[in-house]
């Protein structure tokens, strides 16, 4: 089933913990389109995994509103949830996704057990998961028999298996090495691009995040900026250059602190002291004027 539309408005979550109220969610607004994949990044306890597992139906929201499709699923039933979250989200979380005792083929067949498809069908299903996410080497291999990219890989496979329009990932590869997270934002940008799902994918690296259509920010439970990949990188580039002529900018005033030393000691006469001092503190200033053309707060 091709992808369908989230739509998130003020959402709140708070988590009371006996007398202490943590604001995980302060009114957070989010709409991802059919067929989108975003990113969403942000420091750890932002509020991340718990809009996730509002979006999945695991959690329930304090106040707001959540769509996905025309299902209002923070008005839904505990039935009606059950049933939301077997159709609806493939959810592949960072760890613990697979249950140890079985292979990766009964790992993918689980979710199609749940919502009664037929035996045939499933083993049909899982051959032609396996395949997409090239395991069909490894179908009787256990959890501990695979390496942690192709673990999640099987992961992928059941979150696809029920057809569901929606992927949500929270950190897919955040064990993995960088070869291995590739892989895995691979299949899911596959699943993406080539079956239409929607996909909301959380994660701390930068270089997965760029892999969507979008990024996104939060912090302090909500949404503080959304950047497309290119802008990404460029304000990634703009830091890194100003960070450059920040340490240029930090020389230069040591070396005007050693000049006016070397003038209190009589090392060189006035003439040459005011001639050196000019000339650094132009240069100084003209490093200061060049930040504050890209724009940057000094
Ligand atoms: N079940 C819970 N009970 C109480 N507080 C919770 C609960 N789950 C999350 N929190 C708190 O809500 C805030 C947001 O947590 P969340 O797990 O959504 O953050 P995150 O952005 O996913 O962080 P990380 O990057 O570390 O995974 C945190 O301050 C956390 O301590
Ligand atoms: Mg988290």
């Amino acid at each position: 089933m091709k992808g369908l539309q989230i739509r998130v408005k003020d959402l709140i979550r708070v988590y009371k913990l006996g007398n202490v109220e943590v604001q995980a969610l302060r009114g957070l607004n989010l709409n991802v389109k059919a067929g989108e994949i975003v990113s969403i990044i942000g420091p750890s306890g932002s509020g991340k995994t718990t809009l996730l597992n509002i979006v999945g139906g695991l959690d329930q929201a304090t106040a707001g509103l959540v769509y996905v499709g025309e299902v209002p699923v923070t008005s839904l039933t505990a039935s009606e949830l059950i049933k939301y979250r077997r159709k609806t989200v493939g959810h592949i979380f960072q760890t613990l996704n697979l249950i140890p005792t079985l292979s990766a083929a009964e790992n993918i067949e689980i979710p199609m057990i749940a919502i009664g498809t037929s035996r045939g069908s499933r083993h049909k299903r899982v051959e032609e998961l396996l395949k997409i996410v090239g395991l069909s080497e490894r179908a009787s291999h256990k959890p501990d028999e695979l390496s942690g990219g192709e673990q999640q890989r099987v992961a992928i496979a059941a979150a696809l298996a029920n057809d569901a329009p929606v992927l949500l990932a929270d950190e897919p590869t955040g064990e993995l090495d960088t070869g291995n997270a590739r892989v895995v934002v691979d299949f899911l940008l596959l699943a993406n691009r080539e079956l239409g799902k929607t996909i909301i994918m959380v994660t701390h690296d930068p270089t997965v995040a760029r892999a969507a259509d979008r990024i996104l920010k939060i912090e302090d439970g909500t949404i503080e900026a959304a950047l497309t990949p290119t802008q990404a990188v460029e304000s990634e580039a703009v830091a890194s250059y100003v960070d450059q002529l920040r340490t240029r900018i930090e020389d230069l005033n040591k070396k005007i602190a050693q000049l006016d030393e070397e003038f209190r000691a009589a090392r060189i006469n006035g003439d040459e002291y005011v001639a050196q001092r000019q000339s650094l503190k132009q240069i100084k200033a003209g490093l200061e004027e060049e930040i504050n053309r890209m724009g940057v707060v000094t």
